[in-house]
């Protein structure tokens, strides 16, 4: 069985990330604020606002229009319960895009991740992309298992890599060969 195989239960949609969801993002993010702290950069207070969220979304809309990133939100209830984003679109001899994702923690365990994540790759072989990679702290076996779910291969380990729960940490580094077909 293939990750794209291994659906989450009904209920759950993905849709680009729209200046709509500013509300619905920044009460996810109030939500599971201790949940995604240990995995996640600083916050501002403003971020787990409304108007945070909006200003956030303005810039990804930005970047989404000029093809340097991709990014869905998870909807299921009437509310946000993940997100899934292709950042750092590069093309040229590169053609690579960096994986980031999240699930809301009443809804992890359901395969959510793995389906959200294969759609995002589907996606950037769409794009033409080459690979994608993705980051994880070298502890966070959750996410490994998502990336190995998604045929992610480890590559190596990047010394305090990024600016993770208040230090530089190191981060394991994975990624997933699209194709071998010539530029
Ligand atoms: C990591 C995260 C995205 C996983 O989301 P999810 O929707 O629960 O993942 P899935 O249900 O698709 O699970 C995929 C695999 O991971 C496993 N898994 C999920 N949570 C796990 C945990 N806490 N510990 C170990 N394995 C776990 C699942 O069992 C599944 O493996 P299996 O197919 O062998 O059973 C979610 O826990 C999360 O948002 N964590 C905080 C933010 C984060 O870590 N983001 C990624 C940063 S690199």
């Amino acid at each position: 069985m293939t990750a794209v195989d291994r659906l989450p239960a009904q209920g759950y949609e993905l849709r680009p990330v729209s200046l709509e969801d500013a509300p619905a993002l920044a009460a996810a993010y109030a939500r599971n604020r201790g949940h995604l702290a240990p995995w996640d950069p600083p916050r501002l207070p403003e971020f787990f606002t409304e108007d945070g969220q909006r200003d956030r979304l303005a810039v990804e809309l930005e970047a989404m229009a000029h093809g340097r990133q991709a990014a869905w939100a998870v909807h299921y209830g009437g509310q946000v319960v993940g997100r899934v984003a292709l950042n750092n679109i590069v093309h040229g001899p590169f053609r690579s895009a960096s994986l980031g994702y999240w699930v809301d923690a009443a809804h992890t365990g359901r395969g959510v991740a793995t389906w959200a994540g294969a759609h995002a790759c589907a996606e950037a072989l769409r794009l033409g992309l080459h690979r994608v990679e993705a980051g994880t702290l070298v502890h966070n076996t959750a996410s490994q298992q998502v990336l190995r779910r998604l045929e992610f291969t480890r590559f190596g380990t990047a010394e305090r890599y990024l600016f993770i729960a208040g230090a530089w940490r190191d981060h394991h580094l994975y990624q997933r060969i699209l194709h071998d077909d010539p530029l």
